[in-house]
């Protein structure tokens, strides 16, 4: 068992160590024509290490910019300043050599960056808004490696870029990922990749083979469905119907605290009260017989007294 653990472990060392074992540290060697996308994760591959970049004189420099609002507490280290994000109008590029100025429409941008793409002027593209409150870019998207915008209406020849990015889980077992892209009017239509011409995008409930031709961008079992993150809305009369119930319960409830308050209050007098008749009762009861031992009452009179007295008793016990 433990061995096992052991083995599993030094396995799991060895993977990483591998990889990160001909990364360069900062000022040392590289060769900027090593600097390329992971065949199967499409990540950024250099020879320098996670604080560096690999500069044109064959050196690693520390790098310029970075794109992640937060970072990765193992790219921390007190030594070397931590880059900055760069200002709007610019992009960090994937080596995070320096910002850059937003490409404009034809120009070159890297995978899966629309980031690097500058918006078209307002009003230029149209952009139907989603009514699942998917996200949309503005209008300007990176396809096979260059900037256009995504102003192809229904009917026209379109683009389609296909990735396939391929991952391992911890236990080795890969999986795959295949996100395709056009340049369809976004929240309009989609790229048809048989005709390679923008298709309406289907509705709920209309029949589908991939997230993207859904306006839910939610395609499951051949069936266009609502996505499982879209927020709810409710109507004013729910709201109305839910506060007015709440306050019928809430009156209700308070309306039988008071009849069991009110009942409980009766019942406790009554019992005061039948408690004094007895008192008084029996007090009348050893009065008269007090009075009849002392010689002042017949012997009929005492009998009377003494059948009242246990009487008296007997209610009180019951
Ligand atoms: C390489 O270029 C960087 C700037 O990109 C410069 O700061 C550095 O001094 C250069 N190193 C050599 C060895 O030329
Ligand atoms: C929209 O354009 C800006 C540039 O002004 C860019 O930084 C941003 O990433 C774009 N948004 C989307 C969703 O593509
Ligand atoms: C669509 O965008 C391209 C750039 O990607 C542009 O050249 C073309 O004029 C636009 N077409 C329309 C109809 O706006
Ligand atoms: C493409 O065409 C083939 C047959 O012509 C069809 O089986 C397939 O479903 C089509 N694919 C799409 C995405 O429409």
């Amino acid at each position: 068992m433990m061995r096992a653990t052991f083995l599993t472990a030094l396995h799991l060392l060895i993977i990483p160590l591998n990889k990160v074992q001909a990364r360069s540290v900062l000022y040392g060697a590289c060769d900027v024509a090593n600097n390329h996308l992971d065949v199967n994760t499409k990540a950024f591959i250099t020879d320098c290490d996670s604080f560096g970049y690999c500069s044109t004189n064959g050196t690693c420099q520390p790098k310029q910019c970075r794109r992640d609002e937060y970072i990765l507490s193992s790219l921390l280290n007190t030594d070397i300043p931590i880059p900055p994000l760069c200002p709007s109008g610019s992009f960090c590029p994937d080596d995070a050599s320096g910002c850059l100025d937003l490409v404009d429409v034809g120009g070159e941008c890297q995978l899966n960056r629309d980031d690097e793409c500058a918006p078209p002027p307002d009003g230029t593209v149209l952009v139907v808004p989603s009514p699942f409150d998917e996200p949309e870019g503005n209008g300007s998207i990176c396809l096979l490696g260059q900037c256009v915008w995504s102003n192809i209406s229904l009917g026209s020849t379109c683009i389609i870029e296909s990735t396939t990015y391929i991952g391992y889980d911890i236990s080795g077992m890969s999986f795959t990922n295949i996100v395709t892209r056009d340049n369809c009017i976004q929240g309009q239509g989609y790229c048809d990749t048989n005709t390679t011409t923008c298709l309406s995008l289907v509705g709920i409930d209309g029949s589908c083979q991939e997230d993207r031709q859904c306006q839910s961008y939610n395609c499951q079992r051949g069936v266009c469905i609502i996505p499982p993150e879209t927020s709810r809305k409710v109507g004013k009369w729910v709201y109305a119907i839910t506060g007015v119930s709440i306050g019928i319960g809430m009156a209700g409830v308070l309306a039988i605290l008071l009849l069991m308050h009110r009942r409980a209050q009766t019942k406790s007098r009554i019992m005061l009260e039948e408690y004094y008749k007895e008192q008084t009762a029996y007090r009348n009861s050893i009065i008269s017989f007090h009075s009849a031992l002392s010689g002042k009452s017949t012997r009929e009179e005492i009998k009377r007294t003494m059948s009242n007295l246990s009487q008296v008793t007997l209610v009180e016990k019951h």
